[in-house]
């Protein structure tokens, strides 16, 4: 089969596309022709060596897939040939990578397809999706009526944040780096959405929630609580996702003195079972048309250097390229 590889970390450019055996399902597993798959920051962290990881040369990346089962494993029970699936999560802690033709994936990480969904749309939101689910229900608690406010309304986690935090009953606000974008976060329902380029975001805030900030979702790699904290009500949650190497000065008295509290979390440490009810929310919104992916654009598989180069610039590069998810087809 045709798939996208590395034998060593680095650059965009020691990624291979080429010819490897197919794998076989074992007997929980699944064997998937894959659809669509879709590029996360943290592709680019493990092709890159930026975050160590243990990998097994070759290597294939990829952490989403969509696709429809092909074979299944003796004991699997829940899925049978034919079947449309996605996936997230996939591509460490022995699982195989998805950026390949073919991707075996233990059927304790599929989800149906809801029917009249395209590989694209699902795999698209998939990971992201995921991530401000659990981010918002299971670590944050987000109750119906409280402020939250979010970096990047059209970024891969951000447009899912927006999106779901609406859906849970917030009042939502968010910024975007170009009119462009402060326009598409506004047409994701954010309340208010402001160009942190031309604009002046904290009073905007200021002005929004005069009692403060109940959520700061932060997708920034260098969070900055200097800011953040003094922006935040009583009791004021602040979640944190990205920024490894991030040691940001914290300021001590807007945060205790308020009763606040931080949240750091980090989806890939949440089991199947636990993501399962995240999942199967995304599923029926979808369907419903609750919400939907933001897709910059489709490329080959054959591009997945191309893509992560992309990915690179825009997240790590902060040159903002990317308005939504790459997403790659065999
Ligand atoms: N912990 C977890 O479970 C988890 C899960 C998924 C992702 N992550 C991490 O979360 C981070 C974000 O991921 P992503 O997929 O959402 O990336 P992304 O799609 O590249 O989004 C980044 C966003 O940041 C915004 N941004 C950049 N500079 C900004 C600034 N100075 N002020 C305000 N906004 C700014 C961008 O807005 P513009 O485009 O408008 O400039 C963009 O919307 C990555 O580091 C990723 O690895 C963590």
């Amino acid at each position: 089969m045709k798939a996208s590889y590395i034998n060593q970390t680095g650059p965009a450019n020691v990624i291979q596309y080429g010819e490897l055996p197919a794998p076989k399902p074992n007997a929980s597993e699944c064997l998937i022709k894959v659809g669509a798959v879709d590029v996360n920051p943290l592709d680019v962290y493990i092709r890159s060596g930026m975050v160590p990881a243990k990998l097994t040369f070759p290597h294939i990346l990829g952490r989403d897939v969509a696709g429809t089962v092909a074979e299944c494993g003796s004991i699997v029970t829940k899925f049978k040939p034919g079947d449309r699936v996605w996936a997230s999560n996939q591509g460490f802690d022995a699982r195989s990578g998805t950026f390949a033709e073919f991707a075996v994936v233990d059927e304790v990480w599929l989800h149906a397809i809801p029917k009249g969904i395209s590989d694209e749309d699902i795999v698209a939101l998939s990971l992201v999706a995921i991530t401000a689910h659990l981010g918002l229900v299971n670590v944050a608690k987000l109750q119906p009526g409280e402020t939250l406010f979010v970096n990047g309304g059209t970024g891969g986690v951000g447009s899912c944040v927006v999106q779901i935090a609406k859906i849970l009953g917030a009042r939502v606000m968010t910024t975007g780096g170009s009119d462009d974008k402060v326009r598409a976060c506004l047409k994701l329902g954010a309340d208010l959405a402001i160009n942190y380029k031309t604009q002046d975001v904290d009073a905007a805030i200021k002005n929004f929630a005069p009692n403060g900030i109940n959520l700061w979702w932060e997708t920034l790699r260098e969070p900055n609580f200097e800011r953040a904290l003094p922006l935040l009500s009583s009791r004021g949650r602040i979640v944190i996702m990205a920024g490894r190497d991030a040691r940001p000065v914290f300021p001590v008295g807007p945060f205790y003195t308020k009763n606040c509290s931080v949240h750091g979390f980090a989806m890939f440490n949440f089991s199947a079972e636990e993501q399962r009810p995240a999942a199967n929310d995304v599923n029926q919104w979808l369907a419903q048309g609750l919400i939907r992916p933001r897709i910059d654009r489709v490329l080959p598989l054959a591009q997945t250097a191309v893509a992560h180069q992309l990915q690179e610039e825009s997240t790590i590069g902060k040159k903002g390229t990317l308005a939504g998810k790459l997403v790659l087809k065999p």
